[in-house]
């Protein structure tokens, strides 16, 4: 018998579905090994409103391919303009899980999003009051500020502030790229968790830069140093309850990757349970992976954690990986961790 694992269906805390034919592409890359999943709001228009969250869902659970039970659980994209109450509204039907923090200019799509927090706070208050999380892009965006620098400097400067002002607020620090982000979460009283990609536990900034500069391993926050990837490692695999799995799986076509101002975003929905389990193995870790991958952030969420489970089988020889898929508006290149995968998702 070969070596196995058998997890709760997994729960991604933070994933890009897109829209019209992308969606249609991708939402079955995450269906097949995940039960739910926290769906980011960053379309063109973004998801601000109430109405616009329950239509988006509308359009995800038709695209769920037939046999796979998938769960969206929706956000809504913070602007200055939101109403607190069609918040309030949102979060008391049930259909809203979290709001949207996106510096404007931090990242794509995020040009609606907050140039002044205080513009925000009526909003942020009323989270505080009803236990609405936010989800953050923490990245500060002046352009005096060093792209490596960005995560760390958003932490001293925007996020403890906040959390001092606000110490009720329950806040998700997305994709966590730096030590530094991971020591603030773990020395932080209460009401602060932080989500971790794959590929910030595989690649470091040399992949990115070093031997010619390779767009699809481009994304935002930017992978750092080799320091910085081993703390995350360790977060992720320390059984800490504040850290999660968030694959931001985030698809754009070759065309928009393979450019000279290419586009940030890694995919990764395919193949995110083999590479996970591949580093938790590497980290001799494998029995901490259920509750990264599946029970952590559905306890943050307040969702109840999915009752299937999904099995993965170490495998002799590399599982089959398609390297892209295609969309009918161009192929979407998959996130290749350099190194064989041997972890196979039984189907
Ligand atoms: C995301 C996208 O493409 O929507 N890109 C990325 O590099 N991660 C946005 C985001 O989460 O920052
Ligand atoms: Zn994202």
């Amino acid at each position: 018998m070969p070596p196995t694992l058998i997890l709760r269906r997994p729960f991604d805390a933070h994933l890009h579905l897109r829209d019209g034919k992308v969606l249609q592409a991708v939402l079955g890359e995450t269906s097949r090994d995940f039960a739910q999943a926290i769906v980011m709001p960053n379309l063109v228009p973004p998801i601000v409103t109430w109405r616009q969250a329950e239509d988006y869902r509308a359009r995800i659970v038709e695209a769920v391919p037939r046999g796979d039970r998938f769960k969206p659980l929706m956000t809504l994209y913070l602007t200055e303009r939101t109403d607190p109450d069609d918040v309030a509204a949102a979060h008391a039907s049930g259909l809203v899980k979290a709001v949207k923090l996106y510096p404007a200019g931090a990242t794509t799509n995020s040009s609606s999003g907050v140039r002044h927090l205080e513009r925000a706070m009526p909003v942020l208050e009323r989270m505080a009051e009803i236990g609405l999380p936010l989800c953050i892009h923490g990245e500060v965006t002046g352009a005096e500020i060093d792209i490596f620098d960005r995560e760390a400097v958003f932490v001293e400067t925007i996020l403890d502030p906040l959390r001092r002002r606000l110490p009720d607020l329950k806040v998700t620090m997305e994709h966590v790229t730096t030590a530094d982000c991971v020591d603030y979460i773990k020395e932080a009283p209460a009401k602060l968790a932080g989500s971790i990609t794959p590929h910030h536990l595989i690649i470091n900034r040399n992949a990115i830069l070093a031997g010619g500069i390779k767009p699809h391993y481009y994304c935002l926050p930017v992978a750092k140093r080799e320091r910085h990837r081993l703390a995350l490692r360790a977060a992720a695999t320390s059984g800490d309850s504040r850290f999660f799995l968030g694959t931001d799986s985030a698809p754009h076509v070759d065309s928009m990757k393979e450019c000279a101002c290419g586009c940030a975003g890694v995919f990764n929905a395919t193949n995110t349970l083999s590479c996970l389990a591949h580093v938790f193995e590497q980290e001799d870790a494998l029995e901490k992976l259920e509750a990264f991958a599946s029970l952590h952030a559905s306890a943050w969420y307040g969702v109840p954690p999915a009752d299937e489970t999904v099995t993965l089988m170490r495998q002799v020889d590399p599982i089959g990986q398609p390297g892209k898929i295609e969309t009918g508006e161009g192929q979407i290149t998959l996130f290749d961790p350099m190194f064989p995968l041997h972890w196979a998702v039984q189907r």
